[in-house]
């Protein structure tokens, strides 16, 4: 493979977006019911009022860097659904679905794949237990997906994935609970860098990212508490989480522009802005 150099000081003056096209949900029915990761704590109050204007406010920040959102029907029931990235993974116009870890979010994939069948696009049913976008990824560059496993996604959907897309999975296992899925450990920058927080990840995993990603962006603890990498970039514009001060730094420093916003609410589930975002790659 080949190796994507990208160093700040190689970095283009002007990085170029591209025009992506997003499948969110609206957070009609979200609440703290259950808690499925360390972030969720059923006893603190959330703001659900607060938690649909800051999720508008998201969608609209899309809408006007010029990306296509689209929008899945909330269900009451499930408060996670705001959680659009675990419904299905979209590689070259083909989701791969996704079977929930925990019982309370298994119904969600069905709302998905309907969504999906509805909208005329091609769906496949997985065997193996994923959860989405949420534990995997894709850079165009190296065509490389990227898989997180160690709390939520079993190995072996990793190899499903592999087949349904044709394509080579990087295996990444997760070691912290609080970064129970890849999406909350690392994140593409565009085609070919990634911005990851080292200490997620088991040693291996580590030298493997390393090797592959020499000039990628590293967060620090800091960062990736307050869901620094959690972000959502179209090769360009980074929207990230606004209390992520450090990493937009980090971003801007390497000649991002970082978007923040505030997801305050959203946080309080355990995820933040790229965990409200499918992205539905053609
Ligand atoms: N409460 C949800 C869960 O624990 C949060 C999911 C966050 N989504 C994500 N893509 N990381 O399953």
């Amino acid at each position: 493979m080949e190796n994507h150099r990208s160093a700040p000081d190689q970095a283009p003056a002007t990085r170029a977006p591209g025009r992506r096209t997003y499948l969110m949900c609206r957070p009609a029915y979200y609440a703290v019911e259950y808690a499925i990761n360390p972030w969720m704590d059923t006893t603190a109050p959330v703001d659900a009022a607060r938690a649909c204007s800051q999720w508008e406010a998201l969608a609209a920040t899309y809408t006007d860097l010029g990306h296509e959102v689209l929008y899945i029907e909330p269900e009451p029931g499930l408060p996670d659904m705001v959680y659009a990235a675990n419904g299905a993974f979209v590689v070259d116009g083909i989701a791969y679905g996704a079977r929930f870890r925990h019982p309370e979010r298994r119904p969600e994939a069905d709302s998905h794949e309907k969504w999906y069948r509805a909208a005329g696009r091609a769906h496949v049913k997985p065997e193996h237990t994923n959860e989405g976008e949420g534990d995997f990824t894709y850079l165009p560059g190296p065509g490389l997906i990227l898989a997180g496993w160690g709390f939520r996604t079993d190995a072996r959907a990793h190899a499903e994935a592999a087949d349904v897309f044709g394509r080579q999975v990087v295996s990444l296992r997760l070691t912290d609970p609080r970064y129970y899925h890849l999406d909350t450990a690392l994140a593409p920058l565009d085609d070919h860098n990634i911005a990851y927080y080292p200490e997620a990840f088991a040693p291996g995993s580590r030298r493997l990212l390393q090797r592959l990603f020499p000039d990628a962006i590293l967060a620090g603890a800091e960062d990736a508490a307050a869901f620094g990498l959690n972000f959502v970039s179209d090769g360009a514009r980074v929207v990230v989480n606004a209390e992520a001060r450090g990493m937009a730094a980090k971003l801007s420093a390497a000649g991002y522009e970082p978007v923040p916003v505030d997801l305050s609410e959203l946080k309080k589930g355990g995820g933040s802005v790229k965990c409200c975002t499918a992205e539905l790659r053609p």
